[in-house]
């Protein structure tokens, strides 16, 4: 298969040339998951994918989550996740509508968080010829390697305590409350602060305080404080790039490496779907 990687120019981002609309052979699958590694966020541009071709093209990464939030599922197609501000006849949502409006990685809230999430875009709003719900990525290896040494000293070896339910969400938002066995699904959980990748080896910083409410054997507040500094360390811009979302983009990134945050500054009628497929990952060490 013919295949050609454009890099963003940015911090990270690039563009693959490729069809994925078959079967993707082996040796051209090496090739994007080489270049997915080196760049992060990747997007293939175009697409015409069935939620079939999404779900095979997703496993080669690995086993899929199911996602907590079994409402916003697509029938028959468990493995994908509808990201939706559309609502449906009777006024619900058909999707979750606040899926990212705070920074955040993946499902960082398991013992196994998200290798990467893949993203289909259905439907793009915009505004006189603006597209509006652009998404923004964070760098998270640049962030580490940018922090002064006393502070790489310091969080040597700490782990953050991630948890679910205390997960920052707009006002009112939308989704369904957790139910008790839900709750009781999503243990808190610790994970390193500095998180070396599973593939590359690359360090970087795995904390956001949307998601972290302390850090294992340090008080309260002085966690809070280190968590707040790291987060807003990582909002720099330098680290930073925007993808401004065209109809048919399959975009992919890795959770390990960078966090994220989807702007919200479109409503209905301006509507937004989007089918995510979320792949599993390995322990964080
Ligand atoms: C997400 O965080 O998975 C959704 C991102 C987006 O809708 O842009």
């Amino acid at each position: 298969m013919t295949l050609s990687v454009l890099p963003s120019g940015k911090t990270l981002g690039a563009e693959i040339v490729v069809d994925l609309a078959g079967d993707t052979d082996d040796a051209t699958f090496r090739r994007i998951e080489a270049a997915f590694h080196d760049h992060i966020v990747v997007v293939f541009r175009n697409q015409r994918l069935s939620s079939e071709r999404q779900i095979a093209f997703s496993r080669r990464f690995g086993e899929l989550e199911i996602h907590i939030v079994k409402k916003y599922l697509l029938a028959d197609y468990p493995e994908i996740l509808l990201v939706s501000n559309i609502k449906n006849a009777a006024g619900e949502n058909i999707g979750l509508a606040d899926a990212g409006f705070t920074w955040h990685s993946d499902v960082s809230y398991r013992q196994r968080p998200s290798r990467c999430s893949l993203l289909y875009a259905i439907e793009v709003p915009e505004q006189d010829g603006v597209t509006l719900g652009n998404t923004v990525f964070a760098n998270t290896i640049r962030a580490y390697d940018a922090l002064p040494d006393s502070m790489k000293t310091w969080l040597a070896g700490r782990r953050a305590v991630h948890r679910y339910s205390e997960r920052m969400r707009v006002a009112n938002s939308p989704r369904p409350k957790l139910t008790a066995a839900q709750l009781a699904e999503t243990p808190d959980v610790a994970h390193p602060i500095v998180r070396t990748h599973p593939f590359t080896g690359r360090r970087a910083l795995y904390v956001t305080k949307g998601e972290c409410i302390g850090i294992e054997g340090v008080p309260d507040d002085e966690g809070r404080a280190v968590i707040e500094e790291l987060h807003d360390h990582c909002l720099r811009p330098e680290f930073h790039y925007r993808h401004q979302w065209r109809t048919g983009d399959l975009l992919m990134w890795d959770n390990a490496t960078a966090m994220h945050l989807a702007i919200c500054d479109y409503a209905l009628p301006q509507r937004r779907l989007m089918h995510r497929t979320t792949v599993i990952g390995s322990v964080p060490f």
